[in-house]
């Protein structure tokens, strides 16, 4: 039986708590766990500086499943059918997103999409590839029309609770207060009524976007016609130096020559891979290696 924490003492912090708070609470052996879990489910390397997230994140999913301890609950998710893993994989990752966030990789895309589009080539397949709630790939589908390129766009994360979101299109306004009106006005539908202080991303982009649940950790992935433009921003600092490499070299082949890959603004592991070379503020071009 694991050594637990008694519920009594899981009693509702109405402020997250301190870090040896939670050093009381969740203790070294289910943090333990807790990291290995997430890096096994998702690749993600939690650093033992995370004991007071871990602890805030996942003492809602206790409450929510009923259990009285940590151990009771890291139990729950390491059953089969218990279906509390993809919850206890929602609660640990982290989320941060924005509309055009890192705008200098909108601007390389869209010199991309107006050459694709000035020599009347095929749709330019985007691939968002750890997508949250989904502000990237409506961002990437914005800078296809404004260029008239024809284009797709697919949306993945392993998060399913911030698929959902991305999915319905629908933010609350102040999430597009940096965008200029202009491109407000062209792309997104302003919510009245019960919907005020809302807005919803327009049906023209509605039927360029696809998104989906995709671990970037699973060995297999769904076959793919390859992509001439890849974002995987802001996920790879989670993984250690061998999942990195790995995914690099599995980007590398779904990528078409001369197509991009945008990474994240304190990530460079493509630097080190013969397929690419750097084009412009963290984007590599796909070239023959
Ligand atoms: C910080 S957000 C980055 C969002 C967006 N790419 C950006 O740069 O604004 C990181 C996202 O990576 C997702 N993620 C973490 N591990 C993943 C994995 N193994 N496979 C796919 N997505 C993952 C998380 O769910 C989260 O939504």
């Amino acid at each position: 039986m694991r050594s637990s924490t008694p519920a009594a003492r899981l009693a509702a912090p109405s402020e997250p708590l301190g870090f040896q708070d939670a050093a009381n609470l969740l203790n070294e052996r289910d943090f333990a766990t807790v990291r290995e879990l997430i890096s096994n489910y998702a690749g993600i390397k939690l650093s033992t500086q995370k004991r007071n997230m871990v602890y805030n994140r996942l003492l809602r999913r206790l409450r929510a499943c009923n259990t009285a301890t940590f151990g009771e609950y890291l139990e729950l998710v390491q059953r089969d059918n218990s279906g509390e893993r993809e919850a206890f994989v929602n609660a640990l990752t982290t989320n941060l997103t924005a509309f055009f966030r890192e705008p200098h990789h909108f601007e390389l895309l869209r010199a991309h999409a107006q050459a694709r589009a000035a020599r009347r080539g095929a749709a330019l397949r985007c691939w968002s590839s750890a997508c949250s709630t989904g502000e990237e790939a409506w961002s990437i589908a914005m800078i296809l029309r404004e260029a008239d390129c024809p284009g797709e766009v697919l949306g993945t994360d392993i998060d399913t609770e911030v698929l959902q979101a991305a999915q319905a299109g629908v933010y609350r306004h102040e999430r597009t207060s940096g965008l200029e009106i202009e491109r407000l006005r062209r792309h997104f539908l302003r919510g009245t009524g019960a919907n005020e202080g809302l807005v919803s991303m327009r049906p023209e982009l509605r039927s360029m976007v696809k998104f989906g649940q995709l671990n970037l950790q699973s060995p297999a992935w769904p076959a793919q016609e390859r992509f001439d433009v890849i974002f995987c921003r802001n996920v790879v600092i989670y993984f250690d130096r061998e999942f990195q490499k790995k995914l690099l070299a599995r980007l590398a082949d779904l990528l078409v020559p001369g197509g991009l890959l945008m990474v994240g603004h304190s990530e460079s592991f493509p630097a080190a891979h013969p397929g690419f070379r750097s084009c412009g503020r963290t984007a590599y071009e796909r070239v023959s290696g």
